[in-house]
């Protein structure tokens, strides 16, 4: 049986989801972050799920107009301070990959405080991808080793990763089929899940089938 070590999900869906209500793209996020809540306890308390790394919001994402952006970046700062005894309740480990630098001090020193708050978290690790892009992430760690004159092998590019892990089940939400720049180097091997379920309608119960299905996969790594 596979153990879904490391669990992926590309969230997708909010605004169609709050489209067909008759209701602001924002109601969306605002019903997705609270489905984020209900996976990441879910995750915490299933034995066989150490990571959960979450698309949040992409180095693409910028193109949207300027209000929706606004309003996610201050939907992250809300999900800081609100999430935080989720976190502490579940001894989850907060984490995030992507390029944080962009973001206001104060902004980032919220992020860093979480991080060390939650840092004796076992339960879980639990990745926010927040302006996370896959070639984003690897063009920075190639200039990380290019900077330490570290000789470029699989092990010294994963090492220099914002995320080293390798991804077990990697599921995408809202109906499309494709990655937008998620992981593309962690999921090498990664089994790939699509359901049509829009994330805001998303539950711990769906996850529980997806997970049966992927425990009876054969994973073949190249192999025979
Ligand atoms: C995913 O939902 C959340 C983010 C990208 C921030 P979308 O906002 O992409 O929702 P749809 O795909 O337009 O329905
Ligand atoms: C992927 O969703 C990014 C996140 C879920 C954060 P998008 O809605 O941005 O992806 P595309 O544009 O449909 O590929
Ligand atoms: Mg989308």
């Amino acid at each position: 049986m596979n153990k879904a070590q490391h669990l992926a999900i590309i969230m997708d869906g909010n605004g169609r989801w709050a489209k067909a209500r008759g209701q602001n793209r924002t109601k969306g996020h605002e019903k997705g972050a609270e489905v984020i809540r209900t996976i990441s306890e879910y995750a915490a308390n299933h034995p066989q799920i150490a990571q959960l790394t979450l698309y949040a919001f992409s180095t693409e994402n910028w193109k949207r107009p300027k209000t929706e952006v606004d309003f996610l970046m201050k939907l992250l700062e809300r999900y800081l301070d609100s999430e935080r005894d989720t976190y502490l309740k579940n001894s989850i480990r907060f984490n995030t990959i992507g390029d944080l630098s962009v973001f206001s001090p104060k902004l980032q020193a919220k992020i860093a405080q979480l991080k060390t708050d939650t840092a004796h978290g076992e339960k879980l690790l639990h990745t926010l991808a927040f302006n996370y892009g896959a070639h984003d992430e690897i063009t920075r760690a190639a200039q990380k080793l290019q900077a330490s004159q570290t000789p470029i092998t699989v092990e010294s590019l994963t090492a220099a990763l914002d995320m080293p892990t390798p991804v077990d089940l990697l599921l995408r939400t809202g109906g499309d089929m494709r990655l937008s720049n998620f992981l593309l180097w962690q999921a090498s091997y990664a089994e790939l899940f699509f359901t049509p379920t829009l994330w805001p309608d998303f539950t711990a119960q769906e996850l529980d089938a997806i997970l049966s299905k992927f425990a009876g996969i054969e994973r073949r790594f190249g192999g025979i």
